[in-house]
């Protein structure tokens, strides 16, 4: 990997260039303002990847934005590393909290400043780079197919039914995603796990319309104040959650796995002052790492209904609203979870209004094996680069498509992410460091390596 490694020294700058010219694409995907960026996006991919040396570069049409897809077969042999990524990003409200444009990348203290740097063009695109350096170098080990996505952001809906249909053009050894993050610079750590999810919206509906507050009030259900309530009981004082067989499914850790997730270097203090909190909050008997790897979660992620405008309106409004996610674990399952929630969420009201629930996307949680080739090989390339061994641990977020991957195409996954807590992914000022997109970079051709040697 010697001249792999060189010509990635050589052409540190221009990659930097070339992710700045990706980050200026507002490729966000949960909003059809943006529907011509994304596309843009897509075409943007497809050339880099054709430059870079991929061949069948095609720019996949689906029902929603296409999935670009490249290979290099170097000999049928050998064996073939699927990488996954995804081009389009979160929506970047709210914009006045950006110290510079999500749009308009920025590198202040070594650190680029964009909407999608981090998750996931910064992370993706390390993968282009590492493959161009190994074309130019030849030292390219293995075979690589290349499918990057527009719509995980948003479920990954089209993914699925693409893979389906696809599983000849897919077929490969392993699946290779630079999405999630590590514990730190000093701390390299790979994620094993990542929890599934199940979205819903829900809808209370009290008066057939909005009503004076001095006239009815007292007299009708304020379906916000009842909604209000209803969330309340979604968790109990020990902040675990009250639908009746939501933990039935899920798998407790033995007593040394969860000591090694416990192993972890996690500060809390610094944890704490990051998020300008004065304590963390969750469910009793858990740590912090427990509470966002191994336990479920519900969030509600907005609320609404009513007057917001200036000033005040009396009113008793008619309706009110709630988005509401939970994070779940092995072996929970989101459409269970969501029939679940549903049934009990409904059960909650009272008479005196009516409940609609609607399902969103959701995902299955999944583990990785620690003792396979890939995950041995991505422990070694980390080695190589970061001259430590990375720590195994659960992350916290969903990648929906990965159960997939194991269930339509029988590959596992490894989890090779070079983020940081810090990157304040989904968040205004989401950033990635210089050094983590270098060391990717140069992190990548080492897997290859190791991974092509331990299949030998
Ligand atoms: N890259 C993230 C997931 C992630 C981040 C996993 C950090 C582990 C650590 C991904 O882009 C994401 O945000 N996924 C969504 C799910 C999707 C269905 C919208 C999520 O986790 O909320
Ligand atoms: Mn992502
Ligand atoms: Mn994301």
């Amino acid at each position: 990997m010697k001249a792999t490694q060189q010509f990635i020294a050589q052409h540190q700058s221009r990659f930097l260039d070339e992710l700045m010219d990706l980050l200026r694409i507002p490729s966000i995907s949960a909003d059809s303002a943006y529907k011509q960026d994304v596309m843009r996006c897509a075409d943007w991919v497809a050339e880099k990847l054709s430059a870079a040396g991929a061949d069948k570069v095609e720019i996949c049409p689906t029902k929603g934005f296409p999935i670009v897809y490249g290979e290099k077969i170097i000999d049928p042999a050998k064996p073939t590393v699927l990488v996954y990524g995804h081009y389009d990003v979160q929506p970047a409200v709210p914009l006045e909290l950006w110290e510079t444009p999500p749009f308009e990348p920025t590198i202040r203290k070594d650190r680029i400043y964009a909407r999608g740097s981090a998750d996931d063009k910064g992370q993706f695109y390390m993968h282009l780079k590492a493959f161009e350096a190994m074309m130019q170098a030849n030292e390219l080990p293995c075979n690589v197919k290349f499918m990057i996505e527009g719509e995980e952001e948003v479920g990954s809906a089209n993914l699925a039914s693409f893979i389906k249909d696809e599983k000849e053009r897919l077929k490969a050894d392993m699946v290779l995603i630079s999405d999630t993050s590590m514990l730190g610079n000093e701390t390299p750590s790979i994620d094993v796990g990542l929890r599934g999810l199940s979205y819903v919206e829900v809808e209370v509906t009290g008066p057939n319309r909005d009503l004076h507050s001095g006239v009815y009030g007292g007299g009708v259900a304020n379906p916000i104040n009842i909604l209000a309530q209803m969330i309340a009981k979604l968790q109990d004082e020990q902040n675990r959650i009250t639908i009746p067989g939501f933990y039935d499914d899920v798998q407790e850790l033995s007593a040394e796995e969860r000591a090694a997730l416990n192993a972890a270097p996690f500060h809390q203090v610094e944890y704490c002052s990051d998020l300008g909190i004065d304590q963390v909050h969750g469910e009793e008997g858990y740590s912090t790492l427990e509470r966002t790897g191994i336990r479920p979660t519900l969030d509600v992620n907005g609320i609404w209904g009513g007057y917001i405008g200036e000033g005040a309106k009396t009113v008793l409004p008619s309706k009110a609203y709630a988005k509401i996610s939970m994070r779940l674990v092995p072996n929970q399952s989101s459409d269970k979870i969501t029939a679940l929630f549903a049934k009990h969420f409904k059960a909650l009201a009272p008479k005196s209004v009516k409940v609609e629930v609607r399902p969103h996307h959701g995902g299955e949680p999944v583990v990785t094996p620690t003792d396979s080739p890939e995950f041995l090989a991505a422990s070694l390339a980390i080695q190589e680069t970061f001259g430590k061994e990375p720590i195994p641990k659960r992350g916290g977020g969903s990648i929906p498509i990965v159960a997939l991957f194991e269930e339509v195409l029988g590959l596992k996954s490894v989890l090779m992410g070079f983020g940081l807590d810090i990157d304040a992914l989904h968040s205004p000022n989401e950033s990635y460091g210089i050094f983590n997109f270098n060391k990717g970079i140069e992190t990548i051709p080492w897997f290859f390596h190791h991974y092509t040697k331990l299949k030998e």
